[in-house]
């Protein structure tokens, strides 16, 4: 791979698929924003940070709500703090500048080093959202009215934009993005991540483990399958409990930690789930 395109190669606590690297490599190179889908806990926050480290570069986080508003990323005029001033205050009101805060890409664009800007969970915010960000995006730079003022960008950021959802995104929107899905994790992808959260875990424990959660995951009818992050914290309540691997194989004790909706777990045999929840080895209650 040529130097131009080889920038981000992941970090220690983050496992990188090659073509995931190439992604965010191409991303920086060609100057678009990557648009990262997957599963809930395939690691797509956690990308953008390992990206900003990775590259040495500032971080800024715009975690997207439902009430969330395009304009909010750009600038807010703060009136009813100006109106307030302008009866009680002794603030000059007539200098509009001070009641103008800027956003996250306002933020972004402003920074004197380049940033990483990750806008989190894009397809939370109505379908508006996107196609109000476009413009601002492609040309990094916008016109604040208000003050007269043009906000551009001094360095290109590096946009990753983060969505959950099967929604669809605007075309528009899509054709200036690069574009990356990221797969569940195969069992050896699995493995490595487990081990960089839990480079002490024995190895059997993790492989039952791993069996487990992924028969677990085939169990027809899930609302919400367990992920990756579930995982994780289920080998640990393994192991803080002392859980002898072979029970693994006919029961899955601490359940509610993979599973989070009554009706899920409904669909898990009640042999499977005996004991395991009530074990006394275990410090902290399940339910908690
Ligand atoms: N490739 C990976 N390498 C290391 N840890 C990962 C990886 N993918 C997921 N994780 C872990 O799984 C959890 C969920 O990741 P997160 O980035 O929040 O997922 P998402 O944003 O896709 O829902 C985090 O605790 C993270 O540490
Ligand atoms: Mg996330």
């Amino acid at each position: 791979m040529s130097e131009k395109l080889s920038r981000f190669s992941g970090t220690g606590d983050y496992i990188v698929s090659e073509e995931l690297q190439n992604s965010v490599n191409v991303a920086i190179a060609l100057g678009r924003p990557l648009l990262v889908k997957g599963e809930p806990g395939t690691g797509k926050t956690m990308l953008a940070k390992s990206a900003a480290e990775n590259l040495g570069l500032k971080f800024i986080i715009w975690n997207i709500k439902s009430t969330t508003k395009a304009q909010e990323g750009l600038y807010v005029y703060d009136t009813v703090q100006r109106l307030y001033d302008s009866q009680f205050g002794d603030r000059d009101v007539s200098d509009i500048k001070q009641y103008i805060r800027l956003g996250k890409l306002g933020e972004a664009f402003t920074s004197d080093e380049q940033v990483v800007l990750l806008i989190d969970e894009i397809d939370k915010a109505d379908l508006e959202f996107p196609n109000d960000l476009l413009w601002e995006l492609d040309i990094m730079s916008y016109f604040i009215p208000e003050t007269g003022e043009t906000i551009t960008a001094k360095n290109r950021p590096l946009v990753i934009i983060t969505s959950n959802a099967e929604k669809e995104l605007p075309d528009a929107f899509l054709r200036r993005c690069i574009f990356h899905y990221i797969d569940f994790p195969d069992k050896a992808m699995m493995a490595s991540i487990i081990k960089v959260h839990h480079p002490d875990l024995e190895e059997r424990l993790m492989l039952q483990a791993m069996e487990a959660f992924y028969s677990l995951r085939n169990v027809s009818g899930l609302l919400k399958k367990p992920s990756t992050s579930e995982l994780l914290d289920w080998v640990q309540a393994l192991e803080l409990g002392g859980i002898n691997p072979d029970r693994l194989t006919h029961e899955l004790p601490f359940l509610g930690v993979l599973l989070k909706k009554n009706q899920d777990l409904d669909r898990v045999p009640r042999n499977q789930q005996e004991r395991g929840g009530r074990s006394k080895s275990f410090p902290y209650s399940q339910r908690g």
